[in-house]
């Protein structure tokens, strides 16, 4: 077991360390359905206790924004299929996201039992479709899987991007970046980065949408907006052999639980810009949240323009009070039948780890929620035909203008012919554009 001093003085010391630690795990805790999740949440217990070591610093330093703690696990006590026998595990910059963390309101031991009491769900609720993601088992949280070029993106932003937080007191509709992390498992590289959940934790959305303020191209494509295709139910296992049986049982059973996948996982569509001016779709909120949302949008916009990203979305998602009620209601009893089959179906709970921080919500009564925690929530106003909440946040901002041009010069202009609108807009315009389409939606 590598000493958490060692560590500890490692990542304090504020330099890019190489040194590698080997740990031989003792117990396997940590379960999945996916091999990638238990080495997360690992990865997630072992970098918070680490940190957990390290004193808080008076400010941070330049080289904390390149700084990264590594971590090589051989475990020679496995079970092949929830955790695998040889994984790493690289934090960046772990100082910073801690610093972050802290500036928006979490806790350290609250986002870690959130990440690992219990396996993070798959879920394809945000943002771009391709990418993976997922939300901790409790939703206030969602891991996205990017890419190496999101990574470089992150450090090329970040110490701008905490200079902005520490500037707007955490208060505004970019993402809250809370930690970036490197697993490599069979020689494979996965990077995931963990942000606040723009939706809620507990009110469901029935609708959303992903708005840049653009018209080509701007629409949920029928395949989209599809509900999944129902497919042939296996035959119910009544004759035959008990051999027979069995192999149907098994199919039936892994055809349920990939049912069950898909529809957790596909069930809102995201509709886009001219579906919402087609639905006539309204955001019925009152002046003062009105104001308060468009010059957080404002500035946020500037300072994307001014570090030339660009493509980013509005995530807007919309729950009906009484819908819920009623789909509450519905589904008591399939939730009573479901309970204890959670996603990977192991809950690793640490016997050591402090169990006083999740429980302490007070019941809240139907649309109501905590701005504490669905930070991005907004009632709707007296004047809407219905009472409902809005979700409502920045997504997708790791698009940089020069990486973009580059890739899309000849792509897009193929597609949609020279000037066409989507290849001619700088960062600047960009952002003006999603403003003023923004403003619109909202009167
Ligand atoms: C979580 O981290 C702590 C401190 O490193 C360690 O003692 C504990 O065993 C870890 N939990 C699991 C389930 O690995
Ligand atoms: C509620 O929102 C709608 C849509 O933005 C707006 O037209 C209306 O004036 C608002 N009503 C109140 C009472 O704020």
């Amino acid at each position: 077991m590598a000493s958490a001093s060692s560590i500890a003085a490692s990542i304090a010391s504020k330099t890019k360390t190489k040194k590698k630690h080997f740990v031989a795990q003792k117990v396997k805790l940590f379960r999945a359905s996916d091999p990638l999740l238990s080495v997360l949440m690992w990865g997630v217990n072992h970098s918070i206790n680490e940190l957990s070591h390290v004193q808080i610093p008076i400010m941070l330093m330049p080289d904390d924004f390149k700084a990264y703690s590594k971590i090589k696990v051989d475990n020679h006590l496995f079970n092949k299929e929830n955790m695998p026998s040889h994984f790493k595990f690289k934090e960046y910059c772990p100082l910073v996201f801690r610093n972050l963390r802290e500036r928006f309101g979490i806790d350290d031991q609250d986002f870690l039992n959130s990440l690992t009491r219990s396996a993070p769900l798959n879920s394809e609720a945000q943002g771009r479709s391709g990418a993976r993601f997922h939300t901790s088992y409790d939703k206030r949280y969602v891991i996205k899987t990017i890419s190496s070029e999101d990574v470089a993106e992150m450090h090329n932003i970040l110490k701008k991007y905490h200079q902005f937080i520490v500037e707007c007191h955490g208060n505004t509709l970019l993402p809250q970046f809370l930690g970036m992390y490197r697993l490599t498992v069979d020689g494979d590289e996965t990077y995931m980065i963990v942000t606040r959940n723009v939706f809620s934790h507990r009110l469901s959305v029935y609708k959303k949408y992903d708005l840049k303020g653009s018209t080509v191209a701007r629409e949920a494509s029928d395949k989209e907006k599809q509900p999944p295709p129902p497919e042939d139910v296996p035959p119910r296992p009544k004759s035959g052999n008990v051999q027979q049986r069995l192999q149907t049982l098994r199919i039936a059973t892994r055809f349920y639980c990939a049912m069950k996948h898909v529809r957790d996982a596909k069930e809102l569509p995201t509709y886009k810009d001219n579906d919402f001016i087609n639905d006539g779709q309204k955001i019925y909120i009152d002046e003062e949240n009105k104001k308060m949302f468009l010059e957080k949008l404002r500035k946020d916009v500037e300072f994307l323009a001014q570090l030339k990203l660009m493509d980013y979305s509005l995530l807007v998602g919309i729950h009906d009070v009484e819908r819920s009620e009623q789909e509450e209601v519905e589904s008591e009893d399939n939730e009573a039948e479901e309970e204890g089959e959670s996603d990977g179906g192991g809950i690793g709970t640490p016997p050591d780890s402090p169990s006083n921080t999740l429980d302490s919500t007070k019941p809240l009564s139907p649309g109501e929620f905590d701005p504490a925690i669905d930070v991005y929530a907004i009632k709707s106003n007296d004047s809407a035909p219905r009472k409902e909440v809005y979700f409502m946040a920045v997504i997708d901002i790791l698009q940089h203008y020069d990486a973009k041009k580059k890739a899309a010069h000849a792509a897009k202009t193929v597609k949609h012919g020279a000037g066409a609108e989507i290849s001619t807009v700088n960062p600047e315009q960009y952002s003006k554009r999603f403003y003023d389409f923004i403003t619109t939606i909202l009167s």
